[in-house]
C-alpha cells in the first residue's frame, strides 16, 4: 500500500508538500495505488467495493482527499491541489468504467462488454407462397371480400357433383383424384372451389369470400407440377352483379398485384360451374409483352380460370337463380408467385432450401 494512501487520513497541513510539484507527485502516486488495486478487482462483488472505497459519496478515498486535502490547503495551494484532484479522480472513473466493462473482466462477472457486436440469431420469414396470399388477400380484402377457409379432406359432393360436375362428367378426368383409403367416400380436395359451395349453403347472399388453400392432385413432380399445391378460390354473389363487375374485379387485381402496366385478356373457356367462363390472360410480366421463351412468343401468359357462376350451381344450395347472379375466379398461387419473383421451377416452393428462401426476407 502506498504512503499516499495512507496520507489520506491527514490533514493537508500534516502532508509536509509544499510546491505545485510536490502535490501533482502525492496525487500521481495515489492514482497509481487505485490503478493496482482496480487491475485485481474483476467479479462484480470486487468491482463494487473497489468503487465504493475508492469513489463512493462517504468515507471513500475520494471523500477522505477532498475533506483532508483539498477544504484543508492552505489559500494560495488550493489552485493546485484542485486541479491534481480533479485531475486525479476523472481519470480513475473514466478508467473504471472501462476496466468493469473489459472482457477479461465480464468473463469471470456478471458485467457485460457493452462494446461487443450482439449476437446475431437467425430470424425466419414468411414462406413465399405466404408472402403471396398475403399480397394477393390484402388486394381482395381493400375490396370488401372475406377470407374463408375450409376442409382439404372433401367430399364428392362438395368437390364435384354440386359444382356441376356429376359422375362420368370428363371434368373429372382432369383432375387425378387422390381418394382416400383409410376413409372411404372421402377425397383430398383438388380444388378450392367446394368452399364455393360450403359458403353459399350457410350465407345467404350478398357473398363476397376469397378461400386460400392446399390442393391436392395425382400429378408427377416436375417444373411446372406438383401433386399439392396451392389456390385462392374468389366468389361474389348478389343481385345486381354484372359481366363488367366481374371483368373490372379480375384487371384491378391483376394490375394492383403485377403492377399497373400490366394488360389483360379473356379468352373463352369451359368449367362446369361457370357459363360463360373464361381463361383470363396478362401482358407477359417477363417481356412486357413482346414476346420471349416464357410466353413462347405469343407476349401473353395464362393466369387463372374464371366465370360467371352456372345457374344450375345455385340449385344445389338453394339461391333463386332468377334473382341473382355472380362470378367466381380460381388462383393458382404458386403460378402467380413463379411468375411474380420469375421462378423457373415450382419445386424450390416446396423444399425448404433456406438459401432460396432467404432470398425473399
Ligand atoms: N377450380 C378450377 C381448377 O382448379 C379453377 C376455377 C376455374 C375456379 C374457374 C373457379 C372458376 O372458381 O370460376 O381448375
Amino acid at each position: 500500500m502506498s504512503d499516499a494512501l495512507e496520507k489520506t487520513n491527514l490533514t493537508f497541513d500534516a502532508l509536509g508538500v509544499s510546491s505545485e510539484t510536490d502535490v501533482s507527485a502525492l496525487f500521481d502516486a495515489l492514482l497509481r495505488s487505485a490503478e493496482e488495486e482496480m487491475a485485481s478487482a474483476k467479479m462484480g462483488e470486487e468491482l463494487e467495493s473497489f468503487r465504493v472505497r475508492w469513489l463512493g459519496r462517504n468515507n471513500s478515498v475520494k471523500s477522505r482527499v477532498q475533506e483532508n486535502w483539498l477544504k484543508r490547503a492552505a489559500p494560495d495551494a488550493k489552485k493546485w491541489v484542485g486541479a491534481s484532484f480533479n485531475a486525479c479522480f476523472r481519470k480513475l472513473e473514466e478508467d473504471f468504467a472501462v476496466h468493469k466493462v473489459k472482457p477479461a473482466v465480464t468473463g469471470t462477472s456478471d458485467c457485460m462488454d457493452l462494446s461487443l457486436p450482439g449476437v446475431v440469431r437467425p430470424i425466419g420469414t414468411r414462406h413465399l407462397i405466404r408472402q403471396t396470399y398475403d399480397e394477393i388477400e390484402r388486394i381482395f380484402l381493400s375490396l370488401g371480400y372475406t377470407v374463408v377457409e375450409g376442409p382439404e379432406i372433401e367430399t364428392p359432393y362438395y368437390n364435384f357433383e354440386a359444382l356441376n360436375i356429376p359422375e362420368h362428367h370428363p371434368a373429372r378426368d382432369n383432375m387425378d383424384t387422390f381418394y382416400l383409403e383409410s376413409a372411404p367416400g372421402y377425397l383430398l380436395r383438388t380444388h378450392t372451389s367446394p368452399m364455393q359451395i360450403r359458403t353459399m349453403e350457410k350465407q345467404k347472399p350478398p357473398v363476397r369470400i376469397v378461400v386460400p388453400g392446399k390442393v391436392y392432385r395425382r400429378d408427377n413432380p416436375d417444373a411446372t407440377h406438383s401433386f399439392m399445391f396451392h389456390q385462392l378460390e374468389g366468389l361474389a354473389v348478389d343481385e345486381d352483379i354484372t359481366f363488367c363487375d366481374f371483368k373490372g374485379t379480375i384487371e384491378y387485381f391483376v394490375r394492383e398485384f403485377f403492377g399497373a402496366s400490366t394488360k389483360t385478356r379473356f379468352r373463352p373457356s369451359y368449367f362446369p360451374f361457370t357459363e360463360p367462363s373464361a381463361e383470363f390472360d396478362a401482358s407477359c410480366v417477363f417481356c412486357g409483352g413482346k414476346g420471349c421463351r416464357t410466353c413462347k412468343q405469343s407476349g401473353w401468359i395464362e393466369l387463372f380460370g374464371a366465370g360467371m357462376v352456372n345457374p344450375a350451381v345455385y340449385g344445389f344450395v338453394g339461391y333463386d337463380a332468377k334473382k341473382l347472379n355472380g362470378f367466381a375466379f380460381g388462383i393458382g398461387v404458386d403460378r402467380l408467385a413463379m411468375l411474380k419473383y420469375g421462378l423457373g421451377d415450382i419445386q424450390v416452393l416446396f423444399q425448404n432450401d433456406a438459401r432460396f428462401l432467404r432470398q425473399f426476407p
